[in-house]
């Protein structure tokens, strides 16, 4: 049975882990479902690892890889991608195979020292042990050949993948990669897609999302390639439909939006959620099905990334808080200026209760954001009166007569 190791192809194994302790992800994003740090081992002529796991996951990343080495020595550590999630094995792995290379780019090595102090390590030198590869560079494994090609910012500046041109296999990093861990299935034709959509979209949201430009760069280079495999280091392998995850990532990347509105508040004593509400119920009566209400103070910033990329609408609602803006959806705003998203409709709205605040910073933000605004706001004293709840539901008609001006044209479905 295949437990220790997973053959993929002739001399290819998947020797990845899955983390179901880990709460965060880089210590912010909720990890509900796990999440997989994948690793690939070569057995043929020559024998290399292509990248490692997270330090917490050493003993059990060692079991499989000595299993799928049986006896051999490995010729090769090949670094695509240096955050720890796939780095933290490395110094493991240097104290097993002292002898071993390690291949990476100019930037790899940068951060191989930044991180992990290897020059003199267990008799590590750059000269000796580190081979740089550039870009369109080729690396020969006796009976096979890599070519690299650097892919920066996708996710960090020294990330690089790497192509098998024989079989077309492409070994990708955090490219096409995605939340969830791999219960049993570690293919993606022996998993229900749906099952795994959400936290693939939570995953590039959260993580690759800002670098949405340098994704397209890295799409267009690879796009020449005759990819027949994806081997990501998180989430499914992609061996029979790998043409999925490449268009979800395009889709993701170009900032296709759905038919939809994703309303967040931020309300102290139930004012401002009243507000929200009515804005939703004004949506719905018009025809937008797609309606999200979510509470800024409970739902955490990484669903409401993913929920607000994926739908075309914007609401965001805020109390005043110290004449400033509610602190949790302050967080939210500032993320979201960050992440430089596109292709939105935006509406704000807020409440006070003496000197207002709130309202003021929304409108600031929807004005430098590049999303086309919606006019219709209010801003409500304490309790809102009918005539706020009347400017509430003509911001939610304006909102859905905007968005079902797009339809047919604008939208695409995950
Ligand atoms: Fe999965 Fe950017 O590390």
């Amino acid at each position: 049975m295949e437990y220790l190791s997973v053959e993929i192809d002739k001399n290819w194994h998947y020797i990845g882990v899955n983390d179901r302790e880990t709460r965060l992800f880089e210590n912010m994003w909720p990890l509900e479902n796990g999440v997989s740090y994948n690793s690939y081992l070569y057995t043929g002529e020559k024998t290399a690892l292509l990248d490692t796991v997270k330090i917490n996951k050493s003993g059990v990343f060692v079991e499989k890889l000595e299993a799928a080495l049986n006896g051999r020595p490995i010729d090769y550590l090949i670094i695509h991608h240096m955050e720890p999630d796939h780095s933290g094995s490395i110094t493991t792995v240097l104290d097993m195979y002292p002898d071993i290379k390690i291949v990476g780019n100019k930037k790899t090595k940068e951060f191989l020292e930044n991180y992990y102090q290897l020059d003199g390590y267990n008799g590590f030198s750059y000269d000796k042990n580190f081979v740089e590869v550039a870009d369109g560079e080729k690396l020969s494994l006796g009976d096979t050949e890599l070519t690299f090609y650097l892919t920066p910012m996708v996710h960090w500046p020294e990330s690089m993948v790497s192509f098998e041109e024989s079989t077309g296999r492409l070994f990708s990093q955090d490219a096409f990669g995605a939340f969830g861990s791999l219960s049993g299935a570690i293919f993606d034709d022996e998993i229900n897609w749906e099952f795994y959509l959400d936290d693939t979209i939570r995953y590039y949201t959260n993580i690759i999302g800002k670098f949405s430009s340098q994704v397209k760069n890295a799409l267009n280079k690879l796009a020449p390639l005759d990819i027949k495999m994806i081997c990501p280091v998180h989430g499914p392998v992609w061996r029979t439909n790998p043409g999925r995850i490449v268009k979800l990532y395009q889709t993701l990347a170009d900032q296709g939006t759905e038919e939809g509105v994703v309303i967040v508040y931020g309300s102290m004593y139930g004012n401002t959620e009243k507000m929200a509400e009515t804005i939703a119920r004004a949506l719905a009566v018009r025809g937008i099905k797609n309606v999200k209400i979510y509470d800024v103070s409970k739902t955490h910033l990484s669903y409401l990334l993913a929920d607000i990329w994926r739908y075309e609408g914007l609401v965001l609602g805020s109390c005043t808080y110290n004449n400033a803006l509610f602190p949790p959806m302050d967080t939210l705003v500032t993320t979201l200026g960050n992440q430089k998203m596109k292709n939105h409709t935006i509406g704000v709205f807020g409440s006070y209760s003496w000197g207002g605040g709130a309202l003021r910073k929304l409108q600031a933000f929807a004005e430098n954001s590049c999303y086309d605004k919606v006019e219709n706001t209010v801003e409500a004293k304490g309790t809102p009166s009918m005539e706020d709840f009347e400017k509430c539901a003509a911001l939610g008609n304006e909102m859905a007569d905007m968005l079902i001006a797009k339809r047919d044209k604008d939208y695409v479905s995950f």
